[in-house]
């Protein structure tokens, strides 16, 4: 069993570790204290190939695989999770929707913009009442022969703002349940189609979070994605690949915490000698790096299962479940290294506890994903 990467996915690791130093770091603090979207950081993601990077090339895309893809996503997220949930979101749920099950006009009208970056897409599955209970859309979608009508109310949605194109769940046929939902190509502007207030979150405060709102939004046939009752599984499957990038992102704020905490813990001085030389410390130091290594190894596999074509919705959820427990559980202990430091903004840690707590919530809660790892240990 070989645990090294290759040398590209080391360059590809160390270009977004740099890129996170360089171009995240600097403002990442007003970002968050303002609620500002990266946009310029953003911008230059794209140019960099950051927002999509496991599109076929012949679509604009990086052609890379889903382990360069999480490498990427961690040294993004050590930084800045509110930059980083673009990535995600727009490499994993938009991008790799399209590309799987899109047709190839969705793909030369869509794809090729959000590949590059010069669009930026979102997600919209859940809605005030349909959150973790997918099924249960209340968002119409219906039948007028070459369109649907759309109309409802979705909530929580990274992007929501700032998208161009929105993948939008919604039921077509009540009586058929979840084969009788389809997913739907809207573009921003569309009559009928508003964007709601943005959300004022606890963290990943410089993302952008919006409720939209669809009233009898007329969306022509051809921009739905697969057949006739697919966008459930279309949806689950996406899903599926997204949570590899939620548990990269919770990962990388994991790790980014950690190395503040191990850095303060060798400068700041208690009791005669630097923090690092007392157990209470080194101990918290050695729990830290060990979940953060066992979580390492969790994104790894299911990476690597998605990247074999291998079924990943459990090593992926798995992934998820355990890298959002790591992510809360190191930011606090970085925090408390920091002691009175780690409580104001400036240190960073503060605002990494705050962004962890989403990694626990969006793409499908921890319940969510016990859900989805026990029915899949049961199944045979
Ligand atoms: N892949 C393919 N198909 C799947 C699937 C998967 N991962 N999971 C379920 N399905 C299929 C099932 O096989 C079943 O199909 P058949 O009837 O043909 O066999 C169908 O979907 C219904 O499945 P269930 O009966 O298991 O459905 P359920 O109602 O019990 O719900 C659930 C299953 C796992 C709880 C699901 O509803 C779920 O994942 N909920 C959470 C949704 C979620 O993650 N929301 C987050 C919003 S997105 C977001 O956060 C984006 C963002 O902005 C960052």
């Amino acid at each position: 069993m070989d645990f090294s990467l290759s040398e590209e996915h080391i360059m590809i690791r160390d270009a977004a570790r740099d890129f996170a130093r360089t171009e995240l770091l600097p403002g990442v603090i007003e970002r968050d204290n303002l609620q500002k979207f990266p946009t310029e950081q953003v911008k230059k993601m794209g140019e960099l190939g950051f927002l999509g990077m496991m599109v076929d090339p012949k679509y604009g895309g990086g052609g890379m695989d889903t382990v360069s893809y999480v490498l990427a996503m961690e040294e993004l997220s050590k930084i800045d999770a509110s930059a980083s949930v673009v990535v995600s979101v727009n490499n994993s749920l938009v991008c790799y929707g399209l590309q799987a099950y899109g047709s190839e006009d969705q793909k030369q009208k869509y794809l090729t913009k959000l590949a590059t970056g010069e669009s930026i897409g979102a997600f919209c599955l859940s809605e005030p009442e349909a959150g973790s209970d997918a099924t249960s859309q209340k968002t119409t979608a219906i039948d007028m022969g070459d369109h649907y009508i759309l109309n409802g109310t979705k909530n929580w949605i990274t992007n929501g703002g700032t998208a161009d194109y929105y993948l939008v769940i919604a039921q077509t046929d009540k009586e058929k349940g979840h084969k009788g939902i389809n997913a739907l190509i809207v573009e921003k502007g569309w009559d009928g189609f508003e964007i709601g207030p943005k959300e004022d979150k606890l963290g990943i405060r410089g993302s952008d979070t919006h409720s939209l709102i669809f009233n009898d939004v007329k969306v022509p046939k051809e921009n739905r994605i697969g057949a006739d009752g697919f966008g459930f599984t279309f949806a689950m499957k996406t899903l599926s690949g997204g949570r590899i990038g939620i548990a990269a992102q919770a990962l990388g704020i994991a790790a980014g915490a950690y190395d503040l905490a191990r850095e303060y813990s060798k400068v700041r001085k208690a009791f005669g000698t630097e923090i690092c030389n007392h157990q209470a410390i080194a101990f918290k130091l050695a729990d830290m790096h060990t979940s953060i290594e066992a979580a390492r190894h969790l994104v790894m596999k299911a990476a690597w299962d998605k990247d074999q074509g291998k079924d990943y919705t459990m090593s992926g959820a798995m992934a998820k479940l355990y890298a959002s427990q790591v992510a809360m559980d190191v930011t606090v202990e970085a925090v408390q290294v920091h002691g009175g430091n780690g409580y104001v903004k400036e240190y960073h840690v503060e605002r990494l506890m705050r962004d962890a707590k989403i990694t626990q919530i969006y793409e499908g809660t921890s319940e969510i994903q016990k859900i989805v790892i026990s029915r899949g240990l049961l199944r045979d």
